[in-house]
C-alpha cells in the first residue's frame, strides 16, 4: 500500500516520540513492502516561532493533501504565563480538528498485566481493564462562542451541540460497542446542562436502532469516581468534548502512565493519529519521554487503513518491550538507562525480526 503521511511533530517531546513512531512505520513498510512517504509540517509553538501562526496555511494544506496525519504534541510553558495571549500553540491542534472536521476521537484504555504494579490502583481492580472512549472532538464548550465584557471582568464560553454532531460520534460508538462487549455508557451532566439533555435524548432514541447494545447513562461526576473504583464495568464510553478531555486523562492512572495512551481522531474525510499526552516541555531532549503512546498511535493508523497484521505486529513489539522492561523511566523497573530512542530501536528490531529480538 502507498501512504503519504503528514507528520506534525509539534513541541516539547513531540519530535522525539514522533521520530520513534516514524521509525516503526518505516520498519513496517520494509517488512510488508509498503511505500510510506513522510512529509513534515510545523504546528504549535514551533510554528508560531517561525510563522506567527500556530497552524500555518501550508501545514493545513499538507494535511489535506496527505492520506493521513501523524501528530506529536503541542504546548509551551511560555504561553501559560500570559492568560491574555492572543496566539497559543493549542490553536494549532484545535484548528486542525475543526478544519479537518475530526469529530470522533477514539482513546483506548488497556491495562497491561506487566505494568499492574505501576498504577496506584489495586491490581485486582485494574486487571483486564479494556475500555475505549469515543470523545466528540469538534463541538461543545471548546468551540462555542467566547465573550469578554468591555471592562474585562466577565467572560463566558458557550457549550453548544447539535443533533447531527451527537449522532455522528454516537453511531461510531454504538458500532464499536457491537464489535466489542455490547456495552455503551453515555457520560453527561443531564441533571444540569441543556446540551447534556440533548445528548441523552438523542442517544436514548438511537439506542432503539442498536437493541443488542446495553446502554447506561452516568453523570460525569459519578463517572469520575466509577472509573477509579470499578473501571472494569466499562466497555465503550461515549462522551462530549470537554468531559472527554478530563475523564480520559484520569483513565491514564489505570494504565500506569499517560505515556502509553494513543488516540485516533477521525472525520468523514480526514484522519489524524496522536498520543494523548502533551508536550511535557521539561523533558524535552532528555531522552526520557515514553514513545509508546506515539508508536501505538501509529498502530491505530495502520488499523485505520486495514493493515491489521502490521498493526498486530507493532502491538506485539510494544508488549514485548514492556515485558522485557525496555521502557523509559516513567515505567522502568529494571534498567535505568533506557532512552526514548532505545525503546524505538527495540521496536524497530522486533518488527524486522520478531523471533530474535532481545535487549542488547
Ligand atoms: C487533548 C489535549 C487538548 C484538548 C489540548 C492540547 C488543546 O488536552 O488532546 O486531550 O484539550 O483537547
Amino acid at each position: 500500500m502507498k501512504l503519504h503521511i503528514a507528520v506534525l511533530p509539534g513541541d516539547g517531546i513531540g519530535p522525539e516520540v514522533i521520530a520513534q513512531a516514524v521509525k516503526t512505520l518505516k520498519a513496517i513498510a520494509t517488512e510488508y513492502n509498503h511505500v510510506f512517504t513522510f512529509e513534515y509540517g510545523l504546528v504549535g509553538a514551533a510554528a508560531i516561532k517561525k510563522t506567527g501562526s500556530a497552524l500555518p496555511e501550508e501545514t493545513l494544506e499538507l494535511c489535506k493533501k496527505a492520506d493521513t496525519v501523524l501528530f506529536g504534541a503541542i504546548g509551551s510553558p511560555q504561553y501559560d504565563k500570559d492568560p491574555d495571549a492572543k496566539i497559543r500553540p493549542e490553536q494549532g491542534l484545535l484548528g486542525l480538528r475543526k478544519a479537518l472536521d475530526l469529530h470522533t476521537n477514539i482513546r483506548p484504555i488497556i491495562a497491561y498485566e506487566d505494568l499492574s504494579n505501576k498504577s496506584p490502583l489495586r491490581k485486582k481492580w485494574i486487571k483486564d481493564v479494556n475500555l475505549c472512549f469515543y470523545r466528540e472532538l469538534t463541538g461543545g464548550i471548546y468551540f462555542g462562542e467566547k465573550t469578554w465584557s468591555n471592562d474585562g471582568n466577565t467572560a463566558s464560553d458557550t457549550c453548544t451541540y447539535t443533533r447531527n454532531q451527537i449522532e455522528r460520534v454516537a453511531h461510531s460508538a454504538f458500532k464499536a460497542a457491537k464489535s466489542r462487549r455490547n456495552k455503551l455508557t453515555l457520560v453527561d451532566k443531564a441533571n444540569v446542562l441543556a446540551s447534556s439533555k440533548l445528548w441523552r435524548k438523542v442517544v436514548m432514541e438511537m439506542a432503539l436502532q442498536y437493541p443488542e447494545v446495553d446502554v447506561n447513562y452516568l453523570y460525569v461526576d459519578q463517572a469520575a469516581m466509577q472509573l477509579i473504583i470499578n473501571p472494569k464495568q466499562f466497555d465503550i464510553i461515549l462522551i462530549e468534548n470537554m468531559f472527554g478531555d478530563i475523564i480520559s486523562e484520569e483513565a491514564s492512572v489505570i494504565v500506569g502512565s499517560i505515556g502509553l495512551l494513543a488516540s485516533a481522531s477521525l472525520g468523514d474525510k480526514y484522519s489524524m493519529f496522536e498520543p494523548i499526552h502533551g508536550a511535557y516541555f521539561k523533558a524535552t531532549d532528555k531522552g526520557i519521554a515514553n514513545p509508546i503512546a506515539a508508536i501505538l498511535s501509529a498502530a491505530m493508523l495502520l488499523e485505520h487503513f486495514d493493515l491489521h497484521e502490521e498493526a498486530a505486529l507493532t502491538r506485539r513489539a510494544v508488549d514485548k518491550s514492556l515485558q522485557l522492561h525496555i521502557t523509559t523511566p516513567d515505567l522502568n523497573t529494571k534498567y535505568d538507562n533506557i532512552s526514548t530512542s532505545k525503546v524505538g530501536d527495540f521496536i524497530e528490531d522486533f518488527i524486522s525480526n520478531p523471533e530474535e529480538t532481545n535487549l542488547n
